[in-house]
């Protein structure tokens, strides 16, 4: 029998999966509000806390705050399509399911298959940010993790285009958080959307004491100019600084999109999911851009090449601002533990949907009896994560993670303007404003930001891909419940 790879699953078929219930689906546990807090758990991290300071200082100045725009803005015209699919096929799995229905089984294979690079290696990515906050923070207290067990093994040299031993032996505390996470995710869903709710609240809590009482401490004349004078080099500051800078911290806006994977245990995900989607999208970028002003204002961005560019604006701020010395810390240790948890949380459920279709294991579709979680995939992402996390330097994997994010974006945008066409009649409780414009900006804006990505990054994901076409044909396209023609 032949198969054929664009086979699309129909859409009657995904509404009546959405609409099952019973021992062997997921539990619909959140609300509106919880999606949200989910959103802002997966937006708010290593972006804000770790990257921002090298987009300021080797890049755009303070108009890195109009690169947070930039950012922003592409994410919204994407965050649109999300919430049109998310509204009209709620079901977990995300943009892979949206491709299914749409744009066929290959395709989504495919966007499966990079959504890999968002999720698993964005929870192994923030993990390497929290190790070095902890460490940190450890050491405030005299505690001192030894250099070798809390920094990767493997460096890559940009220049020379080698990986190289740096003499550590694996980063501990970052496959640490990585272990309890998952942990936390087997034992359920509510449980770790409580949790979830309470260290968003701390981290937001922290970033607003930031800019409130920062805002005192902004001296005008660091911000003049707004725009540094380009350099002379493409993306060292003027416009095009401006624009390489967004493509670094567009980091920071990964992972709204994590709310999709969770509609099928939404309550009300129709209506909820673009709600989740926008409003914790919204509420980050007028964070970011607060953050962005006040950080650039109280110290000169050339300061602000550092891991830790937070914390060193509020000490610039002097004996005033000490005691938000130690919160900017645990707000950030906070802030990059929910990053971990939604991403973590959203992998496996990409997992669970593509084994209901036959193109993964059914060991992945299992739901643990008395936790009703899919555990196996849980479990098989958290162990991979650990492995990278503990392994690679945070820069090669934040730009890995960055391209493959806007892969995804860029397929999603396609599904919309393709199954607006195919299917006009659908029903569609959310829909895109100004179609066709809305898609169309979103594929330009994110290949717009993927080329600003350095090419070594485009040859991972060439390397990643086709790995997964290889995988594709020997396992996938044998096993797929629809591919029968
Ligand atoms: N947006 C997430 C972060 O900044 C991935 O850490």
């Amino acid at each position: 029998m032949s198969k054929n790879i664009f086979v699309t699953k129909s859409l009657d078929v995904l509404l009546k999966e959405a609409s099952q219930e019973g021992e062997h689906t997921l539990k619909r546990t959140l609300s509106r509000s919880n999606l949200v807090m989910l959103g802002i758990g997966a937006i708010i991290g290593a972006g804000i806390f770790v990257l921002t300071g090298s987009a300021a200082s080797q890049h755009a100045g303070p108009a890195v705050v109009i690169s947070f725009i930039v950012a922003g803005v592409a994410c919204a015209f994407a965050g649109l399509c999300y919430s049109e699919f998310a509204s009209m096929i709620p079901i977990a799995g995300s943009a892979y399911t949206y491709a299914y229905a749409t744009l066929g089984e290959f395709i989504a294979w495919i966007i499966g298959w990079d959504l890999i690079l968002e999720y698993l290696f964005g929870a192994s990515t923030v993990a390497v940010g929290w190790s070095g906050y902890v460490s940190s923070f450890l050491k405030d207290f005299g505690i001192t993790i030894p250099e070798a067990f809390c920094s990767a093994p493997i460096s890559y040299d940009t220049a020379t285009h080698v990986y190289q031993a740096t003499g550590a032996f694996i980063n501990v505390p970052a496959m640490f958080i990585i272990g309890l996470m998952t942990w936390l995710l087997v034992v359920g869903i509510k449980e770790s959307a409580n949790f979830n709710n309470v260290i968003v609240v701390v981290k937001v809590i922290v970033i607003l004491l930031f800019v409130l009482f920062g805002w005192k401490y902004i001296h005008a004349e660091n911000w003049t100019p707004f725009i540094p004078e380009n350099t002379g080099v493409f993306g060292e500051f003027g416009w095009s600084g401006i624009v390489r800078a967004a493509g670094i911290i567009f980091f920071a806006y990964v992972g709204f999109d994590a709310v999709s994977t969770a509609a099928q245990e939404s309550k009300n995900p129709q209506k909820d999911m673009p709600w989740g989607i926008l409003g914790s999208l919204v509420v980050c970028t007028i964070i970011y851009i607060l953050v962005g002003l006040v950080m650039t204002g109280i110290v000169s961005y050339k300061e602000l090449n550092t891991p830790a560019p937070i914390a060193v604006a509020v000490d610039a701020a002097g004996e005033g601002l000490n005691w938000l010395r130690p919160l900017i810390k645990m707000g950030a240790i906070a802030g990059l533990s929910s990053v971990i948890l939604v991403m973590l949380m959203g992998q496996p459920r990409i997992f669970y949907a593509m084994s209901k279709d036959g193109l993964l294991p059914a060991s992945f579709s299992k739901v643990h009896k008395k936790y009703k979680t899919p555990y196996v995939p849980t479990i098989v992402t958290g162990a991979v994560a650990m492995i990278v996390a503990g392994l690679f330097p945070i820069g090669l994997l934040g730009e890995l993670v960055s391209i493959g994010t806007l892969l995804a974006f860029v397929i999603v945008c396609g599904g919309i303007l393709v199954l607006r066409y195919k299917r006009p009649e659908l029903h569609r409780p959310f829909k895109t404003p100004l179609f066709p414009l809305v898609p169309i900006l979103g594929i330009l804006s994110s290949l717009g930001l993927m080329y600003f990505l350095p090419g070594d990054t485009w040859i991972r994901l060439i390397v990643w891909m086709a790995l997964g076409i290889v995988l594709y044909f020997t396992y996938g396209k044998k096993n797929s419940k629809y591919g029968q023609s």
